[in-house]
């Protein structure tokens, strides 16, 4: 194995001229047509021209083209200079224009076109593509994925071995909400190339492809990046030779703002520390802890908490219709007399929004519902009970009905607080999922509009009803059913689960109050002893600090607007997902 390394390096320092070598002819010819299952293609156009690169592929097999060097007349408008990607039905794909991104992937069944348009410019215009083309439905690597969380590593296919060829990955990170993410790249080890042509790392700031471009890498080296919000996409490209070992890379969240940040979900809130805030107050992570001193960090690197909303001293206040959870973040008190360090206190709370939009979709095909759960977990779930009795979730799926047969739905709030209760107050369904058709109301503003709704007595943590099960006349057999549930505290008499119908006249109360996805509260300095700090949530002045020593702490507020979606697939999109062939970038 040593060895081999050593040779691989070695031909990676020759790698400039093995490059040379492995870039295809620069091809100035005025199209082609293209037969192999692989191929690379470096293409050079001149002025007024309009060429077609025709990639011919069977029906069972599926293209994929990336676009790794797109230098067409950056002047140039692209109404009259362009690259227009086609499928076999010369459905156009995407067109590519003077200011398009470097990279561009595009993938169909069967194969591609390719246009080059170039106008009067007398400028070379280069492209680099490869093409690669195998069974529908099997990968030629199968590797990427999304990935959750505050910290970890991803690494290509194989890695530390050699990455297979052909190799095409995307990887989508997503790290709590008011983070950024700093990505680490301990080793990148992929084909030499000035252009980064062949093998790369393309690295997005954004949650898809689409987002702006970080950095694209390739070649020896290591690299450090961060990105602007909480999510990041990589996407590796591989061709079909000169593999070697690919690259590893560690991120970790980081608040966005130099200090903490928060983050509320319907189950826990976490906060991330940024270290150098940490250490400027003279603290390790592991000196913190939460109201309750048993519950410490979960990590230390990045110094993060997960705060559950149950346990961990959380408090929870109602106000105003609306249920907030506070808890604080300190550092234990110093043993001895005296201390020098400041006294830190992080007061997080996270005030959750009562109303929520549950989603769930049935079909009337043949006079039969079938649907399908996302596995995602939400805050609320949608679910069909056999019967009124709600004892027996509906599990099998598709799940087949008759026209105009009792459906029991319940909504489940997957918080266990028993002091919340859940309350239907809207449902309406249409015949397609943007809700832009025409919509049928089942129940609004918590009134029956549809005879057949039946609503049943909400409980703690669940609001049930049922209906008969219909369709839309001349349309698909689909029908999207949207409802906003609501959540209350059950001791909150005038909660709008109290209220039952609202009439046009009556005032819809708590549910205008909070329409803000996020605000963020101040960070402050103000004079506090440890048992007062709690009256002093939503102070904005520090009107205390003249009575002697600051103590630094935050209030760090957050709204998270609640939002679930259960979808269920049919038989139909089903049908539809499979006649689904192609898309301009695969991560969309
Ligand atoms: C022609 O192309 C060159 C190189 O792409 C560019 O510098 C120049 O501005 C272009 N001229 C016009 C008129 O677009
Ligand atoms: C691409 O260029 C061709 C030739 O100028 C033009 O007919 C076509 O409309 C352009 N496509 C776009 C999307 O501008
Ligand atoms: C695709 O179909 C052709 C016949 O059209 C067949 O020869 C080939 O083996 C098939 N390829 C795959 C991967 O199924
Ligand atoms: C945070 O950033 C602000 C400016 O953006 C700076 O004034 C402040 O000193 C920084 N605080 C820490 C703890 O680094
Ligand atoms: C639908 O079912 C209800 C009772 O569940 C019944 O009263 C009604 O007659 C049925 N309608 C049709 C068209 O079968
Ligand atoms: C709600 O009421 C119960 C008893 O009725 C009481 O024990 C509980 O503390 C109350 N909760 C809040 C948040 O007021
Ligand atoms: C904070 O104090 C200043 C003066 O001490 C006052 O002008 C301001 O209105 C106060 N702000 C709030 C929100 O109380």
């Amino acid at each position: 194995m040593p060895s081999l390394e050593w040779l691989t390096i070695f031909f990676v320092l020759l790698a400039p001229s093995l490059a040379q070598e492995k870039a295809s002819p620069i091809s100035e010819q005025c199209g082609d047509v293209l037969t192999e299952p692989y191929q690379p293609l470096q293409i050079k156009q001149s002025a007024d021209k309009d060429c077609t690169w025709d990639i011919k592929r069977s029906a069972n097999e599926t293209t994929r083209l990336v676009f790794s060097v797109l230098n067409l007349n950056p002047n140039a408008d692209c109404s009259q200079e362009n690259v227009t990607v086609s499928d076999e039905n010369l459905q156009v794909l995407g067109v590519l224009c003077p200011n398009s991104p470097q990279i561009s992937v595009f993938e169909a069944v069967g194969g591609l076109s390719v246009r080059v348009f170039t106008d009067s410019n007398t400028s070379d215009r280069i492209l680099y593509l490869f093409y690669n083309s195998f069974a529908t439905g099997s990968e030629p690597v199968s590797c990427g994925g999304n990935t959750r969380g505050i910290s970890g590593t991803i690494s290509s296919p194989s890695y530390p071995n050699r990455h297979p060829d052909f190799a095409f990955c995307v990887w989508h990170l997503d790290a709590p909400k008011n983070t950024k993410i700093q990505l680490s790249f301990t080793e990148i080890f992929l084909e030499i190339d000035p252009l980064c042509r062949f093998d790369f790392i393309a690295v997005y700031d954004g949650p898809s492809t689409s987002s702006p471009l970080l950095d694209l890498l390739c070649g020896r080296t290591t690299a450090q990046l961060e990105t602007s919000s909480n999510s990041v996409t990589l996407m590796l490209s591989a061709d079909y030779a000169n593999s070697y070992f690919g690259f590893s890379a560690a991120y970790k969240a980081l608040p966005k703002s130099n200090t903490t940040s928060l983050s509320c979900s319907g189950d826990e809130m976490t906060v991330i520390i940024n270290p150098s805030y940490l250490e400027s107050l003279g603290y390790t992570a592991d000196e913190l802890t939460l109201t309750d001193t048993a519950c410490g960090p979960l990590s230390s690197n990045p110094v993060a908490f997960i705060v559950p909303y149950q346990t961990c001293g959380t408090v929870r206040k109602l106000e105003d219709h609306t249920i907030s959870y506070t808890n604080t973040i300190s550092a234990s008190l110093a043993r001895g007399l005296i201390t020098r360090r400041k006294q830190v206190q992080i007061i997080v709370t996270c005030e959750l929004d009562g109303n929520t939009v549950v989603e769930i979709m049935y079909t009337t095909e043949d006079d039969i519902i079938q649907e399908q759960r996302d596995t995602s977990r939400y805050d609320v779930g949608l679910s069909f009970f056999t019967s009124e009795t709600f004892v027996t979730p509906v599990l099998e799926s598709p799940y087949f009905v008759d026209l105009n047969q009792t459906l029991f739905l319940q909504a489940t709030l997957h918080l266990p607080d028993p002091q919340l209760t859940v309350f239907t107050d809207s449902c309406f369904a249409s015949s397609e999922p943007k809700f832009q058709a025409a919509t049928y109301d089942l129940v609004r503003q918590g009134c029956a509009k549809d005879d057949t709704y039946h609503n049943f007595p909400s409980g703690s943590g669940f609001a049930r009803f049922s209906f008969g099960a219909f369709k839309f006349l001349h349309l698909h057999n689909s029908v999207y059913l949207k409802c906003r549930v609501v959540i209350c505290d059950t001791n909150d008499t005038a909660s709008r689960c109290n209220q039952g119908c609202i009439t046009r006249h009556r005032r819809d109360l708590g549910s205008s109050k909070w329409k803000a996805n996020a605000v963020v509260g101040p960070i402050r300095l103000g004079h506090h002893t440890h048992n007062d700090i709690s009256e002093s949530i939503g102070e904005e002045n520090g009107s205390k600090a003249e009575h002697g020593s600051f103590y630094l702490f935050g209030i760090l507020v957050l709204v998270a607007n609640v939002l679930i979606v259960s979808l269920v697939v049919l038989r139909s999109s089903r049908k539809q997902r499979a006649a689904y062939r192609y898309h301009p970038v695969p991560t969309q």
